[in-house]
């Protein structure tokens, strides 16, 4: 969906503008997903998984713009993109169309200085906006960075999805459930 832009102050000073996700930022977010899937391993893809085509990424980004039930919205810093967060429906069933999932990750050099919170915060009042009744997400139980976030901004732990993710070293992680009611 298409929503005004907001501006924001982060802790160093900095300004940064919250805006819609559009098809013009597909080049920057493919390198954004590969990137960002090389500095943590708590996103779900590898970098070699990222294989988005530029016309493909804009096919979905300007699907997503259009889509009243939707939100992506890139994080920008000095005109840099800094992150991308979404929320989005999990499904078109009538029993769950009340709950949308919540999808966020900044490149590493932006990490702590309130994007996080202030891109929760926006997507919270849009997601309330559109109808929705909860947000759920998943979090791999030892991203705790992750989960201090979370938990700030109103979500609740709900249960424990064990062996839900292994590594290419062959390590298990759990994953946390967690739900915002709206
Ligand atoms: C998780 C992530 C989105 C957090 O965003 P952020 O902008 O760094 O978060 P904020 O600066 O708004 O911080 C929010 C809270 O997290 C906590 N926090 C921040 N840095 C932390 C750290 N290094 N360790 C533990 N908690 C931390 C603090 O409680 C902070 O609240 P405060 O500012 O009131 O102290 C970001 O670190 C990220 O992109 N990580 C990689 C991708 C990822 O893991 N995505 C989530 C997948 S489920």
């Amino acid at each position: 969906m298409r929503f005004p832009a907001r501006s924001i102050t982060l802790k160093d000073g900095r300004a940064c503008v919250l805006r819609p996700t559009a098809s013009e930022d597909s080049e920057a977010m493919i390198a954004y997903m590969k990137r960002t899937a090389a500095e943590t391993p708590y996103l779900l893809r590898y970098p070699d998984e990222v294989q988005f085509t530029l016309e493909g990424e804009r096919e979905i980004l300007s699907r997503i713009l259009e889509d009243p039930g939707s939100v992506m919205m890139v994080a920008e810093v000095d005109g840099q993109v800094a992150g991308n967060a979404s929320v989005s429906g999990i499904g078109t069933k009538r029993k769950i169309l009340h709950r949308c999932s919540l999808a966020i990750a900044l490149y590493q050099a932006y990490w702590g200085l309130g994007i996080g919170t202030a891109m929760i915060g926006y997507l919270t009042e849009l997601a309330r906006q559109i109808g929705f009744a909860q947000i759920d997400l998943e979090v791999v139980a030892e991203n705790m960075q992750a989960i201090a976030l979370y938990r700030k901004c109103g979500f609740v732990e709900t249960g424990r999805r064990v062996r839900a993710l292994r590594f290419d070293d062959g390590s298990f992680h759990d994953e946390l459930l967690m739900v915002k009611t709206l």
